[in-house]
């Protein structure tokens, strides 16, 4: 039985006082009473003031992005060694805006998800069409090279220790929600698509839904049978929102 999971993207967000009152209340709210997951990824600075609140609760925690590189002269970056140093357990991969805004390509994301498993961290792999390659019915062949270019790299069983995150770039910070069925299409074509390779990993393998999830829609994307929780961007910030997500994955 595949697990549920949710997991905030604080994006670029946050100050000291105001990420303590945020993970207080989620503590409070959340702590233990899941067997589902939920994490937490922030902004490099905040790791150890986060690891600092969160190591005695349930609530686990990570990055945004990693280093493809080990170590280096790589000024600015951060490794994949560098976040384990703070027990992040998970790093997102390949999040649109990198995609967009850093020109991070496919290959690049694949060497990052390789790199983050190389530390022992566990890699949310964002997978998403934008709003003109939707229209241009190029969904599912951009997802399918998003998903090769890190099979061909790591391999299907590194899915194995691995999040899927579904983000149709158009629903980002949008307001604008893929319906559930519009997401569950996509979630089912993903997992088919492992499938042919490999039914174990399909099955298993968590796929998280991300873009304009609110405390409003959650249940009933989470309600799909292939959407096993999702990737919260805005509503993560705010913590009665984030809470009520987290609530309705059960
Ligand atoms: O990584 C999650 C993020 O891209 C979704 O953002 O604000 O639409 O929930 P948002």
């Amino acid at each position: 039985m595949r697990k549920k999971m949710v997991v905030g993207n604080w994006k670029m967000h946050g100050n000291l006082l105001e990420n303590k009152q945020l993970l207080d209340a989620v503590i409070s709210s959340l702590d233990g009473l899941h067997e589902d997951l939920i994490a937490v990824c922030v902004p490099y600075l905040y790791l150890p003031s986060v690891q600092n609140q969160l190591q005695s609760s349930s609530i686990a925690w990570g990055a945004q992005n990693v280093s493809q590189y080990e170590k280096g002269a790589y000024t600015g970056e951060v490794s994949a060694s560098m976040l384990s140093d703070f027990r992040c357990q998970y790093v997102i991969v390949g999040h649109s805006e990198r995609r967009m805004l850093f020109g991070e390509n496919n290959n690049v994301v694949a060497e990052k998800f390789v790199a983050a498993q190389n530390a022992g961290i566990i890699p949310i792999l964002c997978v998403g069409e934008t709003l003109e390659q939707r229209e241009a019915y190029n969904t599912e062949q951009v997802i399918e090279q998003q998903l090769k270019s890190v099979i061909n790299l790591a391999g299907i069983e590194s899915l194995n220790k691995a999040v899927i995150a579904y983000e149709p770039v158009w629903a980002i910070g949008t307001g604008i929600t893929a319906s559930p069925e519009q997401a569950q299409d996509v979630h089912t074509f993903i997992r088919e698509g492992l499938a042919k390779q490999n039914s174990n990993v399909a099955n298993q393998v968590i796929i998280l839904y991300g873009g304009s999830v609110k405390g409003s829609n959650a249940s009933e994307l989470f309600a799909m049978p292939d959407i096993d929780g999702g990737l919260i961007g805005g509503a993560s910030l705010i913590a009665n929102d984030f809470i009520t997500i987290c609530r309705a994955l059960r």
